[in-house]
């Protein structure tokens, strides 16, 4: 099957539409249903106390703006006219009107579908039908749309189809006309789960495909929330304004929520998410969240470090690990006003002490001994050792087991 980047049409070569929304200038900030509502609990009642809680919660006031059904919101069959349906159980009001209602939130409307026939959940997908549901997702005031990677007729892993059938909806939604932030989801059955990186590195993968692609499996636990650090650090500079690297949801600590965390691996992905320009979507249990996730999710210093204006994703640089899961490793990230954010990060059953070197610091924007001081983001005041000076030894002690911190190194006299 030709690519929409070899298309021929009647008069010569067809441009491929390239993606033109002008959306995802920043990583999307957000929540989505999967991780909490799954497919049990989704429902209108539900989604609409989430939409409720984004807002009386303060997460809309902090940068939360997306709400994102994710997969089981279809009924099982499409209409008489072929348009995808909202599940009447679930959704009795229809998608129209719950969209309404999350706009009537001031929030957004995200939707999910898959380049299959069928998504992962087995219900009606977008294969053949792009067109027709673009449309309809634009009918409805949809502002966000997660295309899946299940149930491929060619294979999970066929580049070339999945190329073109990601571009397809990609396309259809921007024949739209209304701009409709366009996410890609790698994962789906594809398998060897870790080889997602070609979403990003192909040519035709990037930010002329989507305005965020995820780069790994389901983020579920701390295991593959190693794996999708370790992919996303070979990735940086495919990130950019416009499209993002998505690392997948953030995962609370709140016992309620289905996948759930310590409070020192949920802030530890807080600050690795901030640095990595990652998509901030919540996957925690709104309806119950602990007072700890608010407080992480609303920390407007570290979202700040994500949401800069540069969009550049932060890239590690030192690193050194024993094995799987034992590693420590130093993160930075150059922000717009001439900054950097630095992540130091331990996982070693021991305490570590953790220096950004003059080989650390070579890989920095910042000249030589330009003198910094150095904000501690949670603590949001300065950082125990509160001076630096580029290029000389910064040194951090983290405690044992999993221990992060999140610094902001900004200069204090403008060097010539
Ligand atoms: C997976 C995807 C998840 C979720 C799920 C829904 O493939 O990675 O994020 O969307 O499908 O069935």
């Amino acid at each position: 099957m030709p690519g929409p980047w070899s298309r021929l049409g009647c008069f010569g070569p067809v441009v491929s539409l390239a993606l033109d929304n002008g959306l995802g200038r920043r990583p999307p900030m957000g929540y989505n249903t999967w991780n909490d509502l799954g497919c049990k609990d989704m429902s209108e009642e539900n989604v609409k106390a989430v939409a409720d809680i984004m807002v009386s919660s303060g997460l809309k006031d902090a940068g939360y703006e997306y709400l994102n059904l994710d997969d089981c919101w279809m009924a099982p069959n499409r209409d008489a006219d072929g348009k995808l349906i909202g599940d009447l159980d679930r959704f009795p009001s229809g998608m129209k009107a719950l969209g309404d209602y999350i706009h009537g939130r001031g929030l957004k409307f995200g939707i999910y579908t898959d380049r299959g026939d069928q998504t992962c959940q087995n219900l009606p997908a977008s294969l053949g039908n792009e067109a027709i549901d673009a449309k309809t997702f634009a009918d409805w005031g949809v502002d966000y749309v997660k295309e899946d990677n299940c149930h491929s007729s060619t294979g999970a892993n066929d580049k070339d189809v999945l190329f073109e059938q990601f571009g397809v909806m990609r396309d259809a939604l921007n024949a739209t006309g209304r701009p409709i932030f366009f996410s890609v989801c790698g994962g789906g059955d594809q398998l060897p789960w870790n080889k997602l990186d070609y979403y990003a590195t192909d040519e035709r993968g990037g930010a002329k495909l989507a305005n965020a692609w995820r780069i790994s499996p389901d983020v579920m636990e701390w295991e593959t929330l190693q794996l999708a650090i370790d992919v996303n650090a070979g990735l940086a500079k495919y990130a950019q304004a416009g499209g993002f690297n998505d690392a997948d949801m953030l995962l609370g600590t709140s016992k309620n929520s289905a996948k759930h965390m310590t409070q020192r691996h949920s802030r530890a992905q807080f600050n690795l998410w901030a640095i990595m320009a990652s998509p901030l979507l919540i996957g925690a249990n709104l309806r119950e969240l602990a007072d700890y996730d608010l407080a992480t999710y609303t920390n407007k210093e570290i979202i700040a470090v994500n949401q800069d204006s540069l969009a550049k994703q932060g890239i590690r640089v030192r690193e050194y690990k024993a094995s799987a899961g034992l590693s420590w490793s130093i993160w930075a990230r150059h922000l717009q006003d001439g900054s950097v954010a630095m992540v130091f990060f331990n996982t070693f059953p021991n305490s570590a002490t953790l220096t950004c070197d003059a080989s650390c610091w070579d890989q920095l924007p910042l000249k030589k001994q330009q003198k910094l001081s150095v904000r501690d983001l949670w603590l949001h005041a300065a950082a125990e050792q509160a001076d630096a000076v580029a290029g000389e030894s910064y040194s951090v002690k983290l405690d044992a087991g999993v221990a992060s911190v999140i610094l902001k190194f900004s200069p204090t006299e403008v060097l010539v």
